[in-house]
């Protein structure tokens, strides 16, 4: 099912989270939330989603980015289930990127994240995971575990003026790296 998505201003976008408990995490209620979730993050063409987001104000976020054909060079990333998840940076290296949100629609803005952090949390099954992602994969885990929190990328960015109307970003910014990016 093709859950709601609470945009900015609903109070539950600004609502710490609360942990998952282990004993939810088998229930079929619970399951279903995390079938739900996937089908919403897939349906609006997220490349993660966190609970809070379609009003479940839970420690629970869910990641995918698919191999996109229009840029192939673009890294891909396993469907992933984080719950509870705890994140730490492996370096003081932060990187600025692009970012988005289903939850602020129409909007990009340049954000710092770390480059590399460590990630521990529970999967799907309640079985514990420990990895260490970079670069975009760090990015959207950053992203997505700051919803847990009642953050959002705008409370990350160092300077509001790179925010840009999804459009008009398009015309400018990813045209301007495209026509960098082109062979000599
Ligand atoms: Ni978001």
């Amino acid at each position: 099912m093709i859950l709601k998505v609470a945009r900015l201003g609903h109070p539950v976008i600004r609502t710490r989270a609360r942990e998952v408990a282990a004993e939810e995490i088998p229930s079929r209620e619970f399951q279903r939330l995390l079938d739900d979730m996937v089908e919403t993050m897939r349906e609006y063409n997220g490349v993660g989603l966190a609970a809070p987001q379609v009003h479940i104000s839970l420690e629970l976020a869910v990641i995918e980015v698919a191999h996109n054909l229009r840029y192939p060079d673009a890294p891909t990333v396993p469907l992933t289930f984080l719950i509870n998840p705890r994140i730490e940076a492996r370096s003081k290296e932060t990187v600025d990127g692009w970012e988005g949100c289903l939850s602020i629609p129409e909007l990009r803005g340049l954000v710092p994240r770390w480059r590399e952090i460590r990630v521990q949390a529970l999967g799907r099954k309640g079985e514990p995971l420990d990895f260490v992602a970079r670069d975009f994969h760090a990015r959207v885990i950053q992203h997505e575990y700051d919803h847990l929190k009642g953050e959002v990328y705008l409370d990350r960015m160092r300077d509001m003026r790179s925010l840009a109307h999804l459009a008009e970003w398009q015309r400018f910014v990813v045209e301007a790296l495209a026509r960098e990016a082109e062979p000599e």
